[in-house]
C-alpha cells in the first residue's frame, strides 16, 4: 500500500535559511525537540509547512527560496518582520511559553505585556491564518494535516473553516499547564475553542492532558469524558502521547570512524577528570543558572573533587530578540565567570560554556565521553537531550541527573536520580551520589532507562498519533 500522506505544520521547518545572495541560500538543521523528534518520522509520505526563520520581503528571494526547500519536502510560509515581531516574539515567546511553563512575566514587563496584549493576539490569528492558506494550498483529499505546538493552537478552527471533511491533529510539545494558570490568559476561551476544532489533541503526557481537559470544563463549561471533551455532541478526543528520539539513528552515529576519533580526542583531552554535560538551549526553562550554581555549591562542599571534574554546558542561543532570553544570556555569563575565576586554575577551569550549538556528530561523541548529564529543566514539555544522552551511553553507563519537573521524568524516572532542581543542596548532594555511584548500580540504572528510549521511538509515536486520529474520524462516522 503506498504511505499515508502526512501535511506536518509547525512554526519552525527542519532546516533554516540563511541568505548567501540574491537568490542563493545555505539550510542548517534547526535545533530543538520538535524538529529532533520529528525528523526521526520515516513512514509516511511527509511534507512540511512552515517559517523558514529569515524575513524575505522580495519576490526573487521567495522563489528561490521555495524551490531550495522544496528538495528537503518544506513549504515555507512568509512572515514579514512585524508578524514576526508580534506573533512569534511577543505573543508565543513572551506570553504564552513562560506562561504554559509556569514561569510568570518577569516583574517590569507585566504590564507592557498586558498592554500590547491585544495587539499581539491579533497578529497571532493573522500568522496562524497565513499557515492555513498555505496547507489549504497545497492539501490533497485524504491527507492528514498535522498541526504543532503552542505557535499554532489557532490553526486547527483556520483550517476546519476551509474545509470540515479535513483530518486536522493538534500536538502540543510543552506542558499543558493547570487550568489555574491558563485562566489568567485573556484569550483563554478563544485558544481553547480554536485548538478544540481538531479532530484529535495530543499531549506528552496524561497529566497535560488532563490539565487541557479541566480547562476546557472549568472554562468553556463543556463535558469532560474519558475519551476527551464533548461539545453539543461533538467529540475532540484527548489523549497523551509520550515523544521519542531515533535511537537508532544515535547507536548507529557512535560506530563511525570520525564520531570514535572524536571520543578519543575529547577522552585524551579530559584525562583524569570526570565529565559532566549540560546541553540545552538557553532558554529560562531549562534551569541553567540553578544548574550551575548547584554545581558551584559541590565544588564548595567538596575541594577533593575540584579538579577532577569539568562541567560542559553546551548553551544554543535561541530566540535572541526576545529581552529575556538577552538578560538570561548575561545572567549565566557572569556566573560562570565567577565561579571559573573562584576555582579556576592557570590551566583549567571547572566549567566551559559554550554559546553555539553542536553538529550532530560532535553531540552524539559529547554525550558518549560522558559521566554525568545534568539536566535540571524547571519545566519542560519532555526534555529529548535526556533521552538521547541515554541512547549513546551503551559502553560508559553514566547517570542521568534528572528535572523531576521535566515530563521525561515520567519515563526515565526509574533509572535517574531525580531531582528538585530549586533546590540547590539537593542538586549538588546528588551529583556527589552521581560521581561516587558504584559501578553495578550504574548499569541497572542505565539499563532501565536504555530499554525505555530504543522501545519508545519518535517513529511510534508519530505512527500511534496518526493511527489514532483515523480512528477518531472512523468512529465519529459511525456516530453520524
Ligand atoms: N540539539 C542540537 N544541537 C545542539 C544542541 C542540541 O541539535 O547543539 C538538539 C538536541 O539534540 C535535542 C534538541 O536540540 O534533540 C533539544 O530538544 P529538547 O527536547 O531537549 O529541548 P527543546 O530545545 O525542544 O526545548
Ligand atoms: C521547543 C518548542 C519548539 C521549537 C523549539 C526551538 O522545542 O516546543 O516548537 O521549535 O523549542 O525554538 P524556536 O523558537 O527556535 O523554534
Amino acid at each position: 500500500p503506498s504511505k499515508q500522506r502526512l501535511l506536518v505544520v509547525a512554526n519552525r521547518l527542519p532546516v533554516s535559511a540563511v541568505r548567501k545572495g540574491e537568490d542563493s541560500w545555505q539550510l542548517e538543521i534547526s535545533v530543538g525537540g520538535l524538529v529532533s523528534a520529528l525528523l526521526g518520522v520515516k513512514e509516511f509520505e511527509a511534507r512540511w509547512i512552515g517559517w523558514a526563520g529569515v524575513n524575505v520581503p522580495d519576490e526573487i528571494g521567495q522563489k528561490s527560496l521555495t524551490k531550495a526547500l522544496a528538495e528537503k519536502r518544506c513549504i515555507p510560509v512568509f512572515l514579514d518582520e512585524e508578524i514576526v515581531h508580534q506573533y512569534y516574539n511577543g505573543y508565543c515567546n513572551n506570553m504564552l511559553w513562560p506562561l504554559f511553563h509556569y514561569l510568570g512575566l518577569p516583574q517590569e514587563d507585566r504590564l507592557a505585556t498586558t498592554r500590547s496584549f491585544q495587539s499581539q493576539f491579533d497578529a497571532y490569528k493573522k500568522a496562524n491564518q497565513m499557515f492555513a492558506d498555505v496547507v489549504n494550498e497545497h492539501y490533497q483529499n485524504g491527507d492528514v494535516v498535522w498541526c504543532h505546538d503552542y505557535h499554532l493552537m489557532f490553526l486547527p478552527k483556520c483550517l476546519k473553516e476551509y474545509n470540515t471533511e479535513m483530518k486536522v491533529g493538534w500536538f502540543l510539545h510543552t506542558p499543558f499547564p493547570s487550568s489555574e494558570i491558563h485562566r489568567t490568559l485573556p484569550s483563554r476561551s478563544e485558544l481553547l475553542r480554536s485548538v478544540l476544532a481538531a479532530d484529535l489533541v495530543g499531549f506528552h503526557t496524561y497529566d497535560y492532558a488532563r490539565h487541557f481537559v479541566s480547562a476546557c470544563t472549568r472554562i468553556l463549561g463543556l463535558e469532560g469524558t474519558p475519551e476527551g471533551v464533548e461539545d453539543q455532541g461533538k467529540l475532540t478526543r484527548v489523549a497523551a502521547f509520550p515523544i521519542g528520539i531515533d535511537s537508532d539513528r544515535f547507536v548507529r552515529a557512535l560506530e563511525l570512524p570520525q564520531v570514535q576519533n572524536h571520543i578519543k580526542e575529547l577522552k585524551e583531552r579530559f584525562a583524569g577528570r570526570k565529565v559532566m554535560l549540560g546541553v540545552d538551549r538557553l532558554d529560562m526553562i531549562k534551569g541553567i543558572p540553578q544548574k550551575i550554581l548547584a554545581f558551584e555549591k559541590f565544588l564548595e562542599e567538596n575541594p577533593n573533587w575540584r579538579d577532577k571534574v569539568v562541567l560542559l554546558q553546551i548553551a544554543v542561543p535561541t530566540r535572541t530578540d526576545v529581552p529575556e532570553y538577552q538578560k538570561l544570556t548575561s545572567q549565566v555569563h557572569e556566573i560562570v565567570g565567577r565561579i571559573n575565576g573562584r576555582f579556576g586554575t592557570l590551566t583549567t577551569v571547572p566549567i566551559h560554556h559554550l554559546d553555539r550549538s553542536l553538529d550532530f556528530h560532535a553531540l552524539c561523541a559529547l554525550y558518549a565521553v560522558t559521566d554525568v548529564a545534568l539536566v535540571t529543566s524547571l519545566r519542560d514539555g519532555m526534555n529529548l537531550v535526556s533521552y538521547e544522552f541515554v541512547a549513546c551511553q551503551a559502553s560508559k553507563k553514566g547517570v542521568l541527573i534528572l528535572s523531576e519537573f521535566a515530563g521525561a521524568a515520567q519515563s526515565l524516572g526509574a533509572g535517574a536520580i531525580l531531582v528538585n532542581p530549586w533546590n540547590i543542596t539537593e542538586v549538588a548532594a546528588s551529583i556527589g551520589y552521581a560521581l561516587n555511584m558504584p559501578a553495578d548500580e550504574r548499569e541497572k540504572r542505565h539499563w532501565h532507562n536504555f530499554m525505555h528510549v530504543t522501545t519508545h521511538t519518535s517513529q511510534e509515536w508519530a505512527m500511534t498519533f496518526v493511527s489514532e486520529l483515523n480512528d477518531t474520524i472512523f468512529e465519529a462516522q459511525l456516530r453520524t
